[in-house]
């Protein structure tokens, strides 16, 4: 028996269909459809139908399907101006092998010297700060995020180098970001994204040739690239690194920023939470110590707490996959030429998968609870299968430096208190946010070591896991 396509939510108009709701409220939208017909259902964008799948089991139906039945390249392809074939927007075998040369950047000794790069970063931001004023976390989330990309993929001399210039023709190329505008229309916007691409390649092409000529004398991102061979020996192009590094800047940082600065927000937010989390923070890195791998492992309070922003307020809360071949969903059937859509903003808050979901609980991954174990298609604010984040680690990690770093030094107070969700092309971020910060005095920073010892509150599962882990 042939299987019937998702039911479609209320409210379609003629000839619009949701196409108006979803842009002004897609959460909300996404939700009726939820309560009025469960885990799998349509919307209609103007004549373009699209099913949403909700919930662990769908999703490990649009994370594991091929790229052959469920595309991922047409969604994106207003990205291919900025960044040329790149990734998954190149050809599929293209791609592997792309893919294979990215993850080698991120693989455990690189990662443990970026995670050197992003403490030398954000202690700088830190001594840059002085002993006390008040800022724009948003805004400054973004500046030091691109600090550390920067460092991290570039190099610190290059980036010393070109740094500012960089980042300001960065800004002109994002800005000629457009899902909906043919990209090669004569706009000045698109013409400031093509100028500010061929400068950059200008920029890069004699570092690049000057890495070339001394493969050994650096250790970053940018070397490895310039280093790396294709399997019949053939160099990489100047202009697929230049791609490369874009398209990770871009993938990484806006994403970063936003997620980094919700972080300390919800953490100001939420002082009962904070104190275990500063008491941590004593205990594993006092004042002085370096932020070893050791340390940074130790560091689950501030971990669960950067992945209950994940859940809580995803940078990335939508997915869209073009639908190549009749894929069967539960008791549907997504029909060739529909789109295939998950939501991170609903799916994150299913009663039956977290508890209380509403409620800011990262002890709710603590061990005892680990609420996000029992599927790992539950919590996907890094998407999932082929495509999952390649950047997830370096994330999290910059994300734990950035908390560890600033809690330990400063006390900071939330001025806005009840910052909101704003959603761009890139990621979505927090609204404006103000915070006042004093530099915690020296004897602060070193008497507290004494106490937190004293004192090692934790959330309770945990404690009660370790207790039981020391009795066994
Ligand atoms: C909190 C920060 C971040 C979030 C929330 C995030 C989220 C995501 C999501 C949801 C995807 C899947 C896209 C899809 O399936 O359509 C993705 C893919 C990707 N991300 Fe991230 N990301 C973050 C940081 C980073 C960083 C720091 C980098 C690198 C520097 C990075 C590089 C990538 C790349 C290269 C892909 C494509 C993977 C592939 O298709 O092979 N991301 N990211």
């Amino acid at each position: 028996m042939n299987k019937p396509t998702p039911p479609l939510v209320s409210g379609a108009l003629p000839g619009l269909g949701h196409a108006l709701e979803f842009r002004s409220d897609r959460t909300s939208l996404v939700r009726r459809g939820f309560e009025e017909h469960g885990s799998v259902f349509a919307i209609k964008l103007a004549n373009q139908n699209v099913a949403i799948l909700i919930g662990p089991e769908n999703q490990r139906v649009f994370f594991m399907e091929t790229d052959k039945a469920l595309g991922i390249q047409k969604p994106y392809t207003f990205l291919r101006a900025m960044f040329g074939e790149v990734l998954f927007l190149a050809p599929h075998d293209v791609y592997l092998d792309q893919r294979t040369v990215v993850l080698e950047a991120f693989r455990r000794e690189k990662m443990l010297h970026y995670q050197d790069v992003m403490q030398e970063v954000v202690q700088k931001w830190i001594d840059s700060l002085g002993q006390t004023g008040e800022i724009e976390l948003t805004g400054e989330m973004v500046r030091l995020v691109q600090e550390v990309a920067g460092n991290c993929f570039l190099g610190h001399e290059v980036h010393q180098q070109i740094g500012r210039e960089f980042w300001d023709l960065y800004a002109d190329l994002s800005a000629g970001l457009d899902p909906l505008l043919p990209p090669n229309l004569p706009l000045p916007k698109f013409r400031r994204r093509d100028r500010a691409k061929a400068q950059m390649l200008t920029i890069l092409q004699p570092i690049i040739a000057e890495r070339r000529a001394h493969p050994d004398r650096y250790d970053d991102f940018l070397q490895d690239l310039v280093n790396k061979r294709y399997r019949d020996g053939r160099e990489v192009e100047e202009d697929l690194i230049v791609n490369l590094l874009l398209g990770l800047m871009f993938a990484g940082h806006e994403t970063t920023a936003g997620q980094a600065a919700w972080t300390i927000i919800m953490l100001l937010q939420n002082p009962e939470y904070l104190r275990l989390v500063q008491n941590e923070i004593r205990r594993v890195v006092p004042y002085g110590a370096p932020l070893d791998t050791g340390r940074m492992a130790q560091l689950d309070h501030i971990g669960w707490a950067v992945r209950e922003v994940e859940r809580m307020r995803p940078s990335v809360d939508l997915l869209m996959r073009t639908v190549e071949e009749d894929v069967e969903v539960g008791d549907y059937v997504i029909p060739k030429g529909w789109l295939a859509q998950v939501a991170q903003d609903v799916a994150h808050n299913l009663p039956g998968l977290f508890e209380a979901p509403e409620n800011y609980d990262p002890c709710r991954y603590a061990p005892g609870r680990a609420e996000d174990k029992a599927d790992r298609f539950s919590l996907i604010g890094f998407g999932g299968g082929t495509h999952k984040c390649t950047g997830m680690n370096f994330a999290n990690n910059e994300m734990t430096v950035i908390t560890a770093l600033l809690f330990q030094q400063l006390d900071i107070e939330l001025l806005t208190e009840h910052p909101q969700i704003e959603r761009g092309l890139g990621a979505s971020r927090p609204s404006q946010t103000w915070i006042r910060y004093r530099r915690k005095s020296d004897e602060a920073l070193h008497a507290a070591v004494d106490a937190a010892v004293a004192s090692p509150a934790g959330c309770p599962h945990a404690q009660t896991a370790a207790t039981a882990a020391s009795l066994n």
